[in-house]
Parts: structure tokens; C-alpha cells; sequence
């Protein structure tokens, strides 16, 4: 794994910006599903069950995408927020234009907004690319931007799943992922302060599979076999 400076914004992505989609490109991925757009309707999808579990009223609220990429989950769901806006340290990602605001980070540890600015953040697929102390370092911040009681959901492969540890083994832009267990995601947000609030597993089922037994996924979700996971947790008030 190449060492990078957390100060320095990080060149890693800029290099797989033009052609990610590309990258992305895997056969079990593609049979999974038809498009990359499924895998963000279905986060959106848990997510905004997530949420209105927990009262937000989203149409009031303001919300952080950390580690957006090229924003195609602030372009599905941003329109629900008062405010969405992303950032990222790539600026080759952020190049991609968007309905939305979408912000450099000055650094991989920094983000580039102000104490208690936004009452949600979400990074999703970001902290298998951020290592050692940087990981704690950037959950700090999260919960500096955060306004007091806000609310933080995380996203990540599960390593747990051998279909998803192949698929990451695989791809290009994975080259230096560090999978992280749920339990570590759960211990990382707590000991920067935060209350885990919800857990829950998902894409166990190809898309057309889905499509037609969503509920069986739905019993599935505290079995720790999904592709990936979704942590919720909120800030301390
Ligand atoms: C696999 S992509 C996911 C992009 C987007 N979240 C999505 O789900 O499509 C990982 C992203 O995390 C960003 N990233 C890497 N290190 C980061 C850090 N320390 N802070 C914020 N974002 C970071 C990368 O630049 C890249 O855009």
C-alpha cells in the first residue's frame, strides 16, 4: 500500500477519475446487478428508511456526502434535503458537474466546512480508502461539522461477504482497501464520541432477485452475510 500524506490532498482517486466507471467493470458485479445506479437507489433506499426511523425530517435538514466522488447519490437524493452538498479530496472526482455544491477537502483529515455546520453526513465506500490514524482523524471532523445530535451513516463492503471481498480483490480502484468489519465501524464512531443507533446489513440479492422479494431482504438485515453494511449513529448532543 503506497504511504500518503494526510495533509496533501490525495492524488489516488485523480488517477482513476476519467475512466472509473470502467474500473468499476467486474462480471459478478454486472450480473448483480444491471447498472452502477442500483447500488445507490438501494442505499438511498436504507438510508431514508434509516432516517425517518430515527424522526428526521429531512426537507429541513442539511446534508453532508463525504467522499462523493462524482455526487451520483447527492443527484439521486439530494433534492429531499434543504441543502446537500459533497466533498471529496480528488479533485478530478468533483470535476463531473452537479445540481449540487460539491467541495475540495484541503486535506484527507480536513473537511472544508464550518463547526456544526450540517445536521447529516453520510460517507459511503470512503473508509476502506482511509487508513490507520487518518480514520480516526477524519471521523473527528465529521463530528466537528456535525451539529450537536446530528446524525452519521457510514457504508462499506462487508468483508464477511466472500462475493464482495472477490469483487474488491478485483478492482483497480481497490487496490489499497482496507475492509473494515462493522465492528470496527461501530468501535470507531464511538470512541470519537458518537452513539451507534443502527446497524443493518444489505444486498444480499442480485437486482432482479430484489426486485421481486425486497421484504426477505428486509429479514435478512442484522444477518452479517450482506455485500455491504450501513452503520447509523449520532453525534453527542
Ligand atoms: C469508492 S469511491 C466512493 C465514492 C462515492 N461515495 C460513491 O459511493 O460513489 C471512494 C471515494 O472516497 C474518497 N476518499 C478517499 N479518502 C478520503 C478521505 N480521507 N476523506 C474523504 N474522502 C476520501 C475518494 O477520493 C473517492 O472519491
Amino acid at each position: 500500500m503506497a504511504m500518503r500524506n494526510n495533509k496533501s490532498p490525495s492524488p489516488e482517486f485523480d488517477q482513476y477519475a476519467s475512466s472509473y466507471a470502467s474500473l468499476l467493470d467486474d462480471p459478478v458485479r454486472n450480473r448483480f446487478a444491471h447498472d452502477s445506479l442500483h447500488f445507490h437507489r438501494r442505499k438511498w433506499l436504507l438510508i431514508q428508511r434509516l432516517l425517518k426511523r430515527f424522526g428526521m425530517d429531512m426537507a429541513t435538514q442539511r446534508w453532508l456526502d463525504v467522499g462523493c466522488g462524482k455526487g451520483e447519490l447527492l443527484e439521486l437524493a439530494g433534492s429531499n434535503f434543504a441543502e446537500a452538498i459533497g466533498c471529496d479530496p480528488s479533485a478530478e472526482m468533483l470535476s463531473s458537474s452537479s445540481n449540487f455544491r460539491m467541495e475540495q477537502q484541503p486535506s484527507l483529515v480536513e473537511l472544508p466546512f464550518g463547526d456544526a455546520s450540517v445536521d447529516f453526513v453520510t460517507a459511503v465506500c470512503v473508509y476502506h480508502h482511509v487508513h490507520g490514524a487518518a480514520r480516526t482523524l477524519l471521523t473527528g471532523e465529521i463530528r466537528r461539522v456535525l451539529t450537536p445530535g446530528g446524525l452519521c451513516c457510514i457504508i462499506e463492503h462487508n468483508p464477511w461477504n466472500p462475493v464482495t471481498r472477490a469483487i474488491v480483490r478485483r478492482c483497480p480502484v481497490d487496490v489499497d482497501a482496507e475492509l473494515l468489519t462493522a465492528r470496527c465501524a461501530t468501535s470507531l464512531l464511538k470512541s470519537t464520541g458518537f452513539e451507534a443507533l443502527r446497524l443493518e446489513y444489505f444486498l444480499y440479492f442480485p437486482e432482479l432477485v430484489f426486485n421481486r422479494i425486497a421484504p426477505v431482504e428486509g429479514m435478512l438485515r442484522k444477518i452479517p452475510f450482506g455485500g455491504q453494511y450501513a452503520l447509523l449513529a449520532r453525534a453527542p448532543a
